[in-house]
């Protein structure tokens, strides 16, 4: 039985590359794709979302939605992501495509979770505005989530902020939305994503993968997040999906965790141990199988795909 999952994002070069592993992943089942403002505008990510899985030969729905965060102003990372969000890849576009819901992000999600036979797995790899929106608007959907498994946050330190990781920097309200419900939470934050470091080797082998290496590649060459150096980097947003698909490969501590939304701090994501927390956080990773999970995932894609 695949798990049924939602991926909410906002694409974003390391978003592309995680919704990629979602999408050929034997034990997923991408039953939606919703978009957000975050790494570029909600023009950008939304078409971005599309292009890619219209690129992977996929039928996914994408819907969009917010183009703001709930209360801040969209602070986005075209330094790391480039102007459109993927670097200087140019996908092939389509006029309308038949991808693309005529409907708010908000109510797919909806309808998504209420109608799935199976409890739904969210997997929100952009700022968390969608999902605190829909929590507060459609409450009844809590009853067929099983898990909301992110990647945001950190125990210690940030990337955007001194104290904060970007997508909680972005919209603390909505991350505070979230938190405090008492919804499974699994936390890929900073603390387990920098140490899943993928090495400018690990590219280079990936480049010989066809269309999806020379895209992921391309991509690559460009994205400069602030953990990279010159011969590593991290890809924060893969770290849910191989959460998903191997689990024994990381290592977990339940807490609570409080969001800060004003003033210096905000974005923090303060995490209190205790063993009635509902949030799980990912600490540890097996660095090595996480690598070689990442490049076996795009040579397998490069075999379905067959170019
Ligand atoms: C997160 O911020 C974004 O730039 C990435 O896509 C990822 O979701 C890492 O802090
Ligand atoms: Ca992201």
């Amino acid at each position: 039985m695949k798990t049924p999952i939602i991926i909410d994002t906002d694409p974003g070069i390391d978003d592309v590359i995680a919704i990629t592993a979602a999408l050929f992943a034997e034990e997923l089942d991408v039953k939606l794709i919703t978009t957000v403002g975050g790494n570029v505008g909600i023009e950008n990510t939304t078409n971005n979302a599309v292009n890619l899985v219209d690129f992977l030969g996929k039928d996914t729905p994408v819907a969009k939605g917010a183009d703001q965060p709930l209360l801040n102003k969209l602070v986005s990372a075209t330094k790391v992501h480039g102007e459109s969000g993927v670097g200087g890849y140019h996908f092939e576009t389509k006029e309308d495509s038949v991808l693309l819901s005529s409907k708010h992000a908000v109510e797919e999600l909806r309808d998504a979770i209420l109608h799935s036979n199976e409890p739904v797995t969210l997997v929100p790899i952009g700022p968390l505005t969608n999902i605190a929106l829909l929590l507060k608007m459609y409450p009844e959907v809590k009853r067929n989530i099983k898990e909301i498994v992110l990647m945001g946050g950190a125990v210690k330190g940030g990337n955007r902020t001194p104290v904060a990781e970007f997508n909680m920097f972005v919209d603390p309200h909505a991350a505070k939305i979230v938190f405090d419900e008492r919804i499974n939470i699994v936390m890929c934050g900073l603390d387990v994503t920098l140490q899943t470091r993928i090495s400018t080797d690990d590219v280079k082998e990936i480049e010989g993968y066809g269309k999806v290496g020379e895209m992921v590649s391309q991509m690559l060459s460009y994205y400069d997040s602030p953990s990279s150096t010159e011969t590593e980097m991290s890809i924060h947003d893969l770290c849910t999906i191989i959460y998903l698909t191997r689990p024994e490969l990381f290592g977990l501590k339940r807490a609570t965790v409080n969001v800060v939304t004003e003033g210096e701090a905000s974005g923090c994501t303060i995490t209190h141990y205790n063993e009635e927390g509902h949030v799980q956080v990912v600490l540890d990773v097996d660095v090595e199988e996480f690598r070689r999970e990442f490049i076996a995932t795009f040579k397998k894609v490069h075999e379905i795909l067959g170019n």
